[in-house]
């Protein structure tokens, strides 16, 4: 059964949007709050505030000299350093190409990488079989790719999720016109990166922390599901394509791409798709244990999605610091949740 959310309690709100406001399932009494525009809804909100509420306490940001001063003190590693990386790697990869500041290198690599992923997604999808009313994009960091999906379906409303607060902010302060983040330079030292940005369909596009495994919207309402680079973050690789299966609508389509990057920090090995077992008849290929879980004629494949397009080898980088970028090759794929 689905039970939609109430909002029990409007606090900050503008013209256009609300700031600050608690939804409340009448189900099962639990409560989420929305702060900084930022609707809040995962199963365990309790562990998600604990380890990154801060994140949304310091959206304002410090004084340079005191920012620079905090990730001395706090050090590498800490949650401070962590969180100013993703902020650095996906707001660069997000936006750097919009920033007066930032200088291209004949060597280096070049932003958008997601952007390139999203764009060769849609072009091997092909035209849709009806109008795209409604797309999620599943880990979608920083937000510019929910930007372009919303540019390349200019009737769709696009729904941005992560778990990332400080990522989800970086995403919805673009769209109202302007991008802030912290540029690594090396080590714990940080440019701060500040400049206005126009995006096409940004009033279209909303973000909202929800983990991709456990979605707050309704079963079958998706034209199109987006989970870039996200299969091999999550604890539970075969519930992500299980639960991208339950958010598209039969017809749908669902853009997929992964470096098949295991590592035990974000999932444990048992839940690997490939990686492991290499004796077995996958020869721990992760191509062919997916291609297996998607299209095999084992009990253990997921019948409602078939694949309809694939390419191997697509580059994604993501950029470090001024000196390092990690280059991957990327497995992309279209699939299609079948009609009933
Ligand atoms: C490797 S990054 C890829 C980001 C972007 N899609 C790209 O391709 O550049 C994975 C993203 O997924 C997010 N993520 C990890 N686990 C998640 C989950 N369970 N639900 C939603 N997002 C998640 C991370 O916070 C991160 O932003």
């Amino acid at each position: 059964m689905v039970a939609p959310l109430v909002l029990a309690h409007i606090g900050e709100r503008t013209d256009t949007e609300i700031e600050s406001a608690i939804l409340h399932c009448p189900d099962c009494q639990h409560e989420y709050p929305v702060i900084a525009g930022i609707p809040i809804i995962v199963p365990d909100l309790a562990k998600l505030l604990s380890e990154r509420g801060i994140e949304l306490m310091l959206r304002d940001e410090l004084d340079p000299a005191l920012e620079s001063l905090l990730g001395d003190s706090i050090g590498a590693d800490s949650w401070f350093d962590m969180m100013r990386q993703f902020q650095s790697t996906y707001g660069w990869d997000g936006y750097a190409d919009l920033d007066p500041a930032e200088v291209t290198t004949e060597d280096g690599p070049a932003p958008g990488a997601a952007r390139r992923c999203v764009a060769r997604l849609l072009d091997m999808a092909g035209p849709p079989d009806r109008p795209v009313s409604r797309i999620l994009d599943l880990g979608c960091a920083a937000g510019r790719t929910s930007f372009a999906l919303a540019q390349a379906h200019p009737q769709a409303l696009v729904l941005g999720a992560d778990i990332h607060l400080a990522l989800l902010l970086l995403a919805h302060r673009a769209g109202r016109g302007e991008v802030s983040y912290p540029r690594r330079r090396i080590g714990v030292v940080y440019d701060r990166r500040r400049f206005a940005v126009a995006l096409d369909g940004a009033e279209r596009a909303d973000f909202w922390a929800c983990d991709a495994n456990c979605l707050a919207v309704p079963a079958g309402e998706a034209d199109l599901c987006v989970a870039l680079n996200l299969l091999d973050c999550v604890t539970d690789p075969r519930a992500l394509l299980e639960s991208l299966a339950r958010a598209v609508r039969p017809g749908g389509r669902i853009l997929l791409a992964t470096p098949y990057d295991w590592s035990t920090r974000a999932t444990p090995i048992n839940a690997w798709l490939g990686g492991h077992s290499q004796r077995a008849g996958h020869g721990g290929s992760g191509e062919a244990f997916l291609r297996a879980l998607l299209s095999g004629p084992s009990g253990h494949a997921i019948p409602e999605l078939g694949i309809i397009a694939e390419q191997e080898g697509f580059a994604w980088h993501t950029r470090l610091h001024d000196r390092s970028a990690v280059q991957y090759r990327t497995h992309l794929l279209v699939l299609e949740r079948r009609p009933h």
